[in-house]
């Protein structure tokens, strides 16, 4: 079983002795694991001694009238999980653990690529991710962490607080976890009605079905905005209501004539009560 740690400096007084011989990694999350979780854990293991996953439903990234009181907190299921996959530490601490102040004067804010894709709908969403990120990074000095790339905008802010804040860390990006019918595997699914579950694959086959057809329209920009505007309306018919559905090129630079290969399609759509998050790499062959 994993140790669990709730206060600050127990945690870091159980991770000193390791740090002048072995790599640690760290797994941030808000809990509530599914595979997708499990997954970055296993990943942690393949790159570090040790591996620490934070559990932490983190205010500071939920705006006014998002569901952080709602948000599914399952610790002891969470931790059994996280035993299954050889986990080391669980730091699981308090809000007032982690702010003294909410909201915390300090702002971390990765600039313009926070105000984009989900920072549109979210405006201080990802200043809330950054400074947690910063925190724990500070907190458990680990050699690498995971993120997964189901939040690509997430992660691609985290590689830039890295860069910019020259935090001695290595970002390992995972792989999206699917359902077997290509669901996102998501915290928030449970937020689905038996009918909206049935429903709720679409958008990833959609995706899919945009990818393809970019590639055989040879990337052409005329035809992305024209393919783009027939998806959304083919989601808005299944009963999809979307936040945004934008191609960009993977570094989340707008696609020019410049730069029209090395694409990704970016999606959120709401579902009912259940707002849903994927993108899809558009990759010939
Ligand atoms: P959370 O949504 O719990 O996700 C924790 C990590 O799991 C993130 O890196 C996320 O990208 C990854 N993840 C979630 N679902 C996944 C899936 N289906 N496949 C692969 N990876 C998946 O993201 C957060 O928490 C928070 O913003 C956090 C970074 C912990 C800061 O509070």
């Amino acid at each position: 079983m994993p140790i669990i740690y709730h206060d600050i400096l127990a945690l870091q007084a159980a991770l000193r002795p390791y740090r002048s011989e072995q790599q640690i990694a760290l797994v941030p999350t808000m809990g509530n694991l599914h595979e997708g979780h499990l997954e970055l854990v296993k990943i942690a293991k393949q790159h570090a001694d040790i591996v620490v996953v934070s559990i932490f439903v983190n205010p500071t990234q939920f705006g006014a009238g998002e569901d952080f009181d709602s948000y599914p907190r399952t610790l002891d299921a969470d931790v059994a999980k996280l035993a299954s996959v050889d986990t080391d530490y669980v730091f699981a601490p308090s809000v007032a653990e982690m702010y003294e102040l909410l909201p915390p004067p300090t702002i971390i804010s990765a600039g313009a690529i926070t105000t984009e894709l989900c920072g549109k709908s979210r405006p201080t969403h990802f200043d809330g991710v950054g400074i947690v990120v910063s925190k724990l990074f500070n907190i458990v000095q680990p050699d690498a962490a995971i993120f997964g790339q189901k939040d690509y905008q997430q992660l691609a802010i985290i590689k830039q607080l890295v860069r910019d804040l020259s935090y001695p860390i290595d970002i390992i990006a995972a792989p999206i976890v699917r359902a077997p019918d290509g669901l996102a595997l998501s915290s928030r699914n449970q937020y689905l009605s038996p009918s909206e579950r049935e429903i709720a694959p679409i958008l990833h086959q959609e995706l899919q079905s945009l990818a393809q057809q970019i590639i055989a329209e040879s990337y052409s920009e005329k035809g992305l905005s024209v393919l783009v505007a027939q998806s959304r309306e083919r989601l808005s018919k299944a009963g999809f209501i979307i936040d945004y559905l934008e191609v960009k090129t993977t570094q989340l630079d707008k696609v020019s004539a410049n730069n029209k290969q090395d694409l990704i399609i970016l999606a959120a759509a709401w579902l009912g009560r259940a707002r849903l998050l994927d993108n899809q790499l558009v990759v010939a062959g």
